[in-house]
């Protein structure tokens, strides 16, 4: 009987080095070790046996019995490897050809911008705010002495939060500048401040090439003893000449915004003529840039600093616009557009 298993051991081990597919194995392993297989068959016998040879044999036969289920289990799973990359190197599957592209994302060019604008400031001692972009009408307007018949608090100017009202400070509205951040910042701080608030803004606007209804700010400001509008020249002209890499001057003409007493308007020498006249600078050699003048005293009174002892000026530019002239885009819809042919080029 001895003699009989191991045959049968060699005769199935030879038949699983030849099975050539999963199915053969499995038939191979039915006919051995299967429930009626001829292993099974050997077993019947062993009750027969007389009490010495019982258990040798039965011993041997259960070693058998679990060398050949691991032989059949390795070339199962050997088989199966086999079909695997069989089927993989069919021709209808390359396995060489290259996967899709995986998209890398990038900062946008505005928030790019910003990050720039941000560290210039920062490396002249200024600090970043921030405030919220639903902000009460007083921030927004009485605050920043912006009377109640300014054109600003036009329904056709501003966006009003329907219902929504602040106990304290009126009605909702989507900040349309960044100056609220001033009073905020002077409330929170006292003097002396020297502060720049990148942030978004919203108009009701008719939109179109250079007009958006969701646009981006960049306020200033610096409040300090003997404060004058030289050292805001100075800082402006120093802000842009090491963002565009080349010497800028700066002109003021006088202009009007409620929140300042004298107001400016900032112009920046054209980059693209050096200042002698071209088609973006319309031919007078100049760029408009933004609003400026000395902080109204009404303004520091709102924001709780004695307007006697301290002064200051302020600036607020667009962010979309300095972009537009840095990189001769000419329609600020692009920037919110999520058009990424537009927007993968920065
Ligand atoms: N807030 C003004 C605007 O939106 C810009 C400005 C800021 C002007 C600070 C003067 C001083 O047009």
């Amino acid at each position: 009987m001895e003699q009989q298993l191991q045959q049968l051991k060699q005769a199935c081990l030879d038949a699983i080095s030849k099975a050539e597919d999963l199915h053969q194995l499995e038939e191979i392993e039915i006919k051995y070790i299967g429930r009626k297989g001829e292993l099974t068959n050997i077993l019947r016998g062993v009750k027969d046996l007389n009490d010495i040879e019982k258990p040798v044999i039965g011993k041997l036969s259960n070693e058998i019995k679990l060398h050949l289920e691991a032989e059949f289990k390795k070339h199962k799973s050997a088989l199966e490897n086999k079909e695997i990359s069989k089927s993989l190197h069919d021709d209808t599957f390359d396995t060489t050809a290259p996967g899709p592209d995986i998209e890398v994302g990038h900062i946008h060019i505005l928030s790019q911008l910003q990050k720039e604008v941000e560290s210039i400031f920062a490396s002249m001692g200024f600090s970043v705010m921030d405030g919220p972009e639903v902000e009460s009408e007083y921030y927004c307007f009485e605050g920043l002495n912006i009377p109640s018949w300014h054109l600003a608090r036009d329904m056709q100017d501003t966006f009003f939060i329907k219902n929504k009202q602040d106990k304290k400070h009126g009605k909702m509205v989507l900040r349309t500048q960044t100056s609220p951040v001033q009073v905020r910042t002077m409330e929170k701080f006292g003097a002396p401040l020297r502060v720049i608030v990148p942030g978004r803004t919203f108009r009701y606007e008719a939109t179109d090439a250079t007009h958006e209804s969701t646009f981006h700010q960049v306020e200033g400001f610096m409040v300090d003893k003997d404060i004058s509008i030289a050292n805001l020249k100075g800082v402006l002209k120093e802000f842009l000449t090491r963002l565009f890499g080349k010497e800028v001057s700066v002109r003021f003409r006088p202009g009007y915004f409620p929140f300042v007493e004298p107001g400016l308007e900032v112009d920046f020498s054209c980059l693209l003529c050096g200042g002698k006249g071209c088609r973006v600078c319309k031919h007078t050699g100049w760029v408009e840039f933004m609003g400026a003048g000395m902080i109204h005293q009404n303004v520091l009174k709102a924001g709780g600093i004695d307007s006697k002892k301290w002064q200051g000026w302020a600036f607020g530019f667009g962010l979309e616009r300095l972009a537009m002239m840095r990189h001769g885009i000419d329609d600020i819809r692009l920037f919110l557009g999520g058009d990424l042919r537009f927007i993968n080029q920065f």
